[in-house]
């Protein structure tokens, strides 16, 4: 309890916290400090994919404490060289930057774009398009990026030169891609926007439009990537690829860590002292951040998780042949939403004294990003419990 009043008495009123105070997790549980247990199915909002304190992230974590924890980037270390070069292998990408978080992240991805072009003398080419309904982050650049007003409000003037268009409508793409814009940048499964996944053909159709026009395609991976989607990178779902895409959130398992992936002839937009951070690429961060790298990319890791994905959706699409309250079940893999009527703040307050944590989005969509290691029988336990309430 005392945390509680502590953290409301002295900690920045920004966020609608749930009245509960965690002081252990491990798996797919979390304990509160009476002792009760949950099954998390939130993980930290997409982030503890291996569950809590994995015990080979937290050997990696604890190896690396005792050996190296921060020397800046005005020097090299080996978990970073090996990170990046690991992520490279296992991706389109042929660069990496670190940055701490997935606003940061973003930004670097941002601020790439406008210079790849700027470099090469084309100066009004700085406009992004981004999508309704996205979410890209809360600095000033990423929350201009964002396309939802309601997080914007008292903010103006934001940042100048994005423009945003409605998801999954090419023609409307079409319509605004011009000679003054740098680059595409969207989600291939938006998250905070209410999980809606790209359309199939959309995503193809986004990559051709970017190569007729020469414009960069940068997609945001934060949320959907690192295997929540059943697949390593959510965009290979699309077999399309970017030129630029974006990491965070799972890619430490906790510790916080973003990168900024991109082919060889986008990242030439950089160079010496283009951009930088402190603490981007830490020995610390980047070393927990290769062993889940390691862990997610076994390919039957990724079978597991397409397996159990589908079958929590179909058990969901279950409750919605049965429940009126239900209007839509969607997402890819273990990123699931379940959209009902109203008030999803009703079902996250009962589920969690059902001993189930999730979140709402939107008002009406709830959100289910469990931990990857999510068995069947605890998604049975899930259901069940929202199947009562519904
Ligand atoms: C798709 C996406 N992009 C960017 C961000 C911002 O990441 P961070 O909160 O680490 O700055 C988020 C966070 O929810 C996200 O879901």
């Amino acid at each position: 309890m005392d945390s509680i009043k502590r953290t409301d008495d002295f900690v920045f009123q920004t966020y609608l916290r749930q009245g509960k105070a965690f002081v252990r997790g491990e798996g797919t549980r979390l304990w509160d400090e009476d002792g009760k247990e949950y099954t998390d199915f939130l993980a930290g909002i997409a982030v503890c994919s291996l569950g809590h304190c994995h015990p080979k992230i937290t050997e990696a974590i604890s190896r690396q404490a005792a050996k190296l924890v921060h020397v800046s980037n005005l020097f090299y270390t080996l978990p970073q060289a090996d990170l990046a070069s690991r992520l490279c292998e296992k991706s389109f990408a042929d660069r990496v930057f670190f940055a701490n978080s997935g606003a940061e992240a973003n930004e670097a991805a941002i601020k790439l774009a406008r210079r790849y072009f700027q470099k090469k003398g084309e100066k009004q080419r700085y406009h992004i398009i981004t999508m309704q309904q996205s979410f890209h982050g809360r600095t000033m650049a990423t929350l201009s990026a964002t396309g939802q007003d309601k997080i914007k409000d008292g903010f103006y003037p934001l940042l100048d030169g994005f423009l945003h268009v409605p998801f999954n409508d090419i023609d409307a793409l079409e319509k605004r891609m011009d000679e003054t814009v740098c680059a595409v940048m969207l989600e291939p499964v938006q998250g905070e926007g209410g999980i809606i996944p790209a359309d199939k053909h959309y995503l193809k159709a986004v990559r051709e439009l970017c190569n007729q026009r020469e414009t960069l395609l940068i997609f945001d991976e934060i949320q959907c990537g690192m295997g929540r989607c059943g697949t390593l990178f959510a965009h290979q779902l699309y077999n399309v690829t970017p030129d630029i895409m974006t990491l965070a959130k799972a890619l430490g398992n906790g510790l916080p860590i973003g990168a900024m992936l991109a082919t060889e002839a986008a990242a030439t937009g950089f160079d010496f002292g283009s951009h930088a951070t402190t603490f981007g690429g830490t020995p610390l961060a980047t070393a927990a951040a290769l062993e889940v790298l390691n862990i997610i990319s076994d390919t039957s890791f990724l079978a597991a998780v397409r397996e159990k994905g589908l079958y929590f959706k179909s058990r969901l699409e279950a409750l919605k042949t049965t429940h009126s309250r239900v209007v839509d079940v969607r997402g890819e893999g273990l990123l699931l939403g379940l959209e009902v009527d109203k008030d999803a703040g009703f079902f996250v307050g009962e589920l969690m004294k059902k001993g189930f944590i999730i979140n709402g989005i939107q008002d009406k969509v709830l959100r289910f990003a469990p931990p990857l290691i999510i068995e069947t029988k605890e998604i049975d336990r899930l259901v069940s419990a929202l199947d009562s309430l519904l």
